[in-house]
């Protein structure tokens, strides 16, 4: 089977901005890429046993790549290392030859990454998860797993994202044989749609808090990502400073920047961090801090401890909870770059492929 990309699919369709038409094709581009599954389950038959995995990538795709750290070690309990392509010439020497290297790239063309897949390839088996088909990635790496996101214009990467997080999951999935998983997965396009309907409230809270000069955005575990996502957001299309951070690191730092002209972004799913990460949040109000508060619909004591709360279905697991948990903070993100005056497809000094080292 093919995948087509068609004129349509280009074009803005009625949305002012491509950045948030691709927020909103995301359901449809999760529902596309779990088609993946047959062709990942071939793959995954052809693999030898593998001790290790890392990940290599940049940008949003680095934070998609550390979700797949958790989800490999926490479901396979194969150890995980996440390396950042333009690092992983100084750790090169450390590539075992029973470990798989997993690419990610919504390009397949990022400088870094190309270098890094190429030194990869001579001490171990490759694998890629790419968006666009022929790219350079697809025609270097062993194994190739393609996201079915369709073209993404906007710089900032949101659908991509999202189908590079369905592919992990489904690879994960199909390594573990965990057909709960696969199931589960299954569900992620009608919560994705629950969420994306809370849009007005966020485009509210966005002139709220369009004014601030630094956020900062905080989770654990699973939603460690998801902040760090949130802020990277952030930081690329608003122009404001945003730094996410594990939450059980701000004692160590950051907590002496908080005060109440600082918002902090709590990504509080429930499930195993969700107490400690709920004591954070009461350690950064009491220093100022506004929190907007991520979490299930039924956790009212995050309800009471926030000023904001975006409120998810309560089903929605930590296990998951990074394939959802990050679309508001999109919308987040859209809104307050288009409430100040600024391009969400366009930021100034990023490009959506850098070809450059
Ligand atoms: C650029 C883009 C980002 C992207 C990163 C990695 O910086 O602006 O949105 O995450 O490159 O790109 P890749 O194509 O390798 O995923």
């Amino acid at each position: 089977e093919t995948i087509k990309w068609t004129p349509e699919m280009a074009q803005k369709c009625g949305y002012p901005h491509f950045m948030l038409k691709e927020i909103h094709e995301q359901p449809e581009a999760v529902k596309n890429t779990l088609f993946e599954v047959s062709d990942i389950e071939e793959i995954v038959k052809k693999f030898p046993k593998f001790k290790r995995i890392t990940f290599v990538a940049c940008g949003t795709s680095y934070h998609a790549s550390l979700v797949g750290k958790y989800l490999f070690e926490g479901l396979l309990g194969l150890p995980t290392d996440v390396m950042l392509a333009s690092e992983f010439e100084f750790s090169e020497k450390a590539i075992d030859p029973e470990s798989l290297v997993i690419f990610i790239s919504q390009s397949g063309e990022t400088a870094d990454t190309l270098k890094a897949l190429r030194i990869a390839n001579k001490k171990a088996k490759t694998l890629t998860i790419v968006n666009v088909l022929g790219s350079t990635a697809t025609r270097e790496a062993d194994y190739v797993i393609f996201t079915r996101a369709g073209p993404e214009i906007g710089v900032a990467a949101t659908k991509t994202y999202i189908s590079q997080l369905t592919c992990i999951y489904l690879l994960a999935a199909c390594m573990g044989k965990n057909r709960e998983l696969l199931d589960e997965l299954q569900l992620i396009p009608d919560y994705m749609k629950t969420v994306l309907s809370f849009e007005d409230e966020i485009k509210e809270m966005a002139a709220k808090y369009k004014d601030a000069q630094d956020f900062f955005f905080i989770g654990r575990g699973f939603s460690y990502p998801t902040a760090m996502e949130g802020a990277l957001k952030l930081k690329e299309i608003t122009y404001i400073h945003g730094e996410g951070y594990a939450a059980g690191e701000l004692k160590h730092g950051p907590l002496a920047l908080i005060d109440d002209d600082v918002p902090v972004v709590a990504v509080v799913p429930p499930g195993k961090s969700h107490d400690r990460t709920l004591s954070n949040v009461e350690e950064v109000k009491a220093r100022g801090a506004r929190v907007i508060g991520l979490g299930s619909i039924d956790d009212h004591v995050l309800e009471y401890e926030a000023s904001d709360m975006i409120k998810f279905p309560a089903q929605i697991s930590e296990l998951i909870s990074p394939l959802i948990y990050v679309v508001p903070l999109q919308l987040l993100s859209y809104h307050i770059s288009v409430q100040r005056g600024i391009d969400p497809d366009k930021p100034k000094n990023l490009a959506k492929c850098v070809t450059v080292e």
